[in-house]
């Protein structure tokens, strides 16, 4: 008997879900149809300057519509059709001015930004399992020094078969801390149409460190970003 596979392991590389047949199947666990309730509060606590944004696999568009209402100039990028398909239309419909990108994050770096703000729920804590060093790349050419990144990550810390990655609060530090100072790090729930009381989860607010000698950012940190972290230099270019 020939076994149909589940798309969460039906992957074109054996360490990802086949995102775009998720999609396509229905409702995804991560899929509640409005904005992220942590990024709602994260933007009403916190002063972020409303420049450019980025959102790293942004899904069928929720996060990216409530951010472009908040006066954000969006980007949105999303590697599968069917979910930017979804979000061109939430979009359409709430009348948000939007650039959606059907690509590859990776491939897209390469050319694009730096944006203000970039932000991701779910994208760094599945990533970096196989792909950490170069998606640290990712970041370090899509940000600029002053540039705000969000992550919404699953955390450890509970059981929760089904439940996002989980990552420990010690390697959200040491891994973003390459690269970023950290502004706020605390712990949240995932809302999700699986269970009513969602996932653990981090909420890590991290900024890239302006330049010495440089005042016009001063704040609390607690990382020195190396200076050259990704083998990357100041310009974006690969060494
Ligand atoms: C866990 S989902 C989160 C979606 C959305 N942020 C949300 O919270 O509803 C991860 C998203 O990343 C997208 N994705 C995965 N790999 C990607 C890549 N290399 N480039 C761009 N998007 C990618 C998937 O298609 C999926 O929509």
């Amino acid at each position: 008997m020939k076994l149909r596979k589940s798309p969460l392991s039906n992957s074109k590389r054996s360490d990802q879900p086949d995102w775009d047949a998720l999609y396509r199947e229905g409702t995804p666990p991560w899929e509640t149809g409005f904005a992220a309730g942590e990024l709602v509060r994260v933007v009403s606590e916190i002063e972020l300057p409303r420049g450019t944004a980025l959102e790293i696999g942004c899904g069928t568009g929720a996060d990216a519509v409530y951010l472009a209402g908040q006066g954000f100039e969006m980007t949105a990028i999303d590697a599968s059709p069917m979910a930017l398909d979804r979000a061109r239309t939430r979009a359409e419909l709430s009348g948000a001015l939007i650039r959606f990108v059907l690509d590859d994050i990776f491939k897209f770096a390469r050319t694009s930004g730096p944006f203000d703000f970039v932000y991701d729920a779910g994208f760094y804590h599945f990533i970096r399992r196989s792909d950490l060093e170069r998606f640290l790349d990712v970041l370090w050419r899509v940000t600029q020094p002053g540039s705000y990144y969000l992550t919404l990550t699953g955390a450890t810390g509970e059981e929760a078969e089904g439940g996002p990655p989980q990552v420990s609060q010690e390697e959200v530090r040491r891994e973003l801390g390459r690269l970023f100072e950290l502004v706020q790090l605390r712990p949240f729930r995932f809302e999700s149409p699986r269970r009513p009381e969602g996932y653990l989860g981090w909420s890590c607010l991290m900024r890239r460190p302006m330049p010495a000698g440089d005042l016009s950012g001063t704040q609390e940190t607690t990382h020195a970003a190396p200076a050259d972290p990704v083998g990357a230099d100041r310009n974006g270019e690969s060494s």
